[in-house]
């Protein structure tokens, strides 16, 4: 069933009286956010107040400049003044802080590099396909694999306990294969929640630039194993009891994921379990999802699935006891967890 829509993230506009404002506003709103996460404004309050002077000290920064910003971010709600000192919000500290539940500075990072791709929409409307795509932008350009990588171990943190819970890992599971892994950060959580795990992670060298330092800082080398390379080139044996297709499949065209989940269900052990995570196209898209399929547009030329699709690849591939798990809050997405038949189909079946 579709989720009602959640008009929240993204309220339909064109009520200002200044049309403009609808553009100006936005515009301003993120180029501020993102200028503080760059000078580490956020983070220089992570500790508590500060009087604007100091922290324009403590970010390198000009008096005026930062009072300006900070003037906008208390605007905005990103920032309160507290006397004659300033300090993040309680939203703030959570979510681009260290001292946060979870860090989105990255996200503000990768931003920064998306802010100037998102000028070549209207090309890529004309064509229909990006004239670039992200992973060949980071072959021209390799700083931006890593901060993409940091960006999506943003979100892996924030996702990983609810992956934790819906995700059962039975006793006899050994091998778990972490297609599009990147990070690194899934495979050394589950890792490091069932001693009995070793994982080998499949990705594009790009991604993989700080993953084996993060591994080694886990103290998991011996049972975490990089496998650099793209998924469309891999062997991935017969053993896998647990395979994360964790959001890789909206990178990839239906013909490509349809072919990905049948080699996916080759290799792995008879009951064993394969776990996608995405954003499910709905029949009516809401703001969110309508955006992130621009984006997928122009970044990678790509789109997202239906849980329909996602349905019929498996089924096709002989998967059962096909389960979804819509996460809140909704912007986190949605699981499909899928069981390889306990024995192999013979290929003539498929
Ligand atoms: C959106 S990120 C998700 C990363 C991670 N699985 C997670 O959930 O946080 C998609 C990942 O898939 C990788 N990827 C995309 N296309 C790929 C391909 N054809 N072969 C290997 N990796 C690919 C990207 O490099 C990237 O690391």
């Amino acid at each position: 069933m579709p989720r009602p829509r959640k008009p929240d993230v993204c309220p339909p506009t064109g009520s200002a009286e200044l049309a403009m404002l609808d553009v100006y506003m936005p515009m301003m709103k993120s180029s501020a956010i993102i200028s503080a996460g760059r000078l580490g404004l956020f983070e220089a309050l992570a500790s508590g107040p500060l009087s604007l002077a100091a922290l324009a000290e403590k970010i390198d920064s000009s008096l005026r400049g930062t009072t300006t910003l900070v003037d906008f971010l208390v605007a905005i709600g990103y920032l309160e003044k507290r006397g004659e000192a300033v300090a993040n919000t309680a939203s703030t500290q959570r979510w681009f802080t260290s001292a946060g539940q979870v860090d989105y500075t990255p996200g503000l990072l990768w931003t920064h590099e998306a802010w100037v791709m998102m000028g070549s929409l209207a090309e890529t409307v004309r064509k229909g396909e990006p004239e670039t795509t992200l992973w060949e932008a980071m072959v021209e350009k390799p700083h931006l694999g890593p901060l993409f990588s940091a960006y999506m171990g943003a979100f892996a943190a924030d996702l990983g306990p609810d992956l934790l819970k819906h995700v059962p890992v039975l006793p006899s599971y050994r091998r778990l294969l972490d297609l599009g892994g990147s990070h690194g950060l899934h495979s050394i959580r589950f890792c490091q929640a069932y001693p009995q795990l070793s994982a080998v992670i499949v990705d594009m060298p790009s991604a993989l630039t700080e993953t084996g330092p993060e591994i080694e800082r886990a103290q998991l080398a011996d049972r975490i194993r990089l496998s650099p390379g793209t998924l469309q080139e891999h062997d991935w044996g017969t053993d896998n009891d647990l395979v994360f297709y964790l959001s890789v499949a909206h990178n990839h065209s239906a013909d490509e994921n349809r072919l990905a989940i049948r080699q996916i269900g080759e290799s792995m052990t008879p009951g064993g379990l394969l776990v996608i995570h995405e954003y499910l196209a709905e029949t009516s898209l809401d703001p969110l999802n309508a955006a992130f399929r621009l984006t997928l547009l122009l970044e990678t030329g790509t789109q997202t699935h239906r849980h329909a699709d996602y349905c019929d690849w498996l089924k096709a591939a002989g998967f059962t006891a096909i389960q979804r798990i819509d996460l809140e809050p909704r912007e986190k997405g949605s699981l499909i967890l899928a069981r390889q038949r306990k024995t192999k189909m013979p290929p003539g079946n498929r």
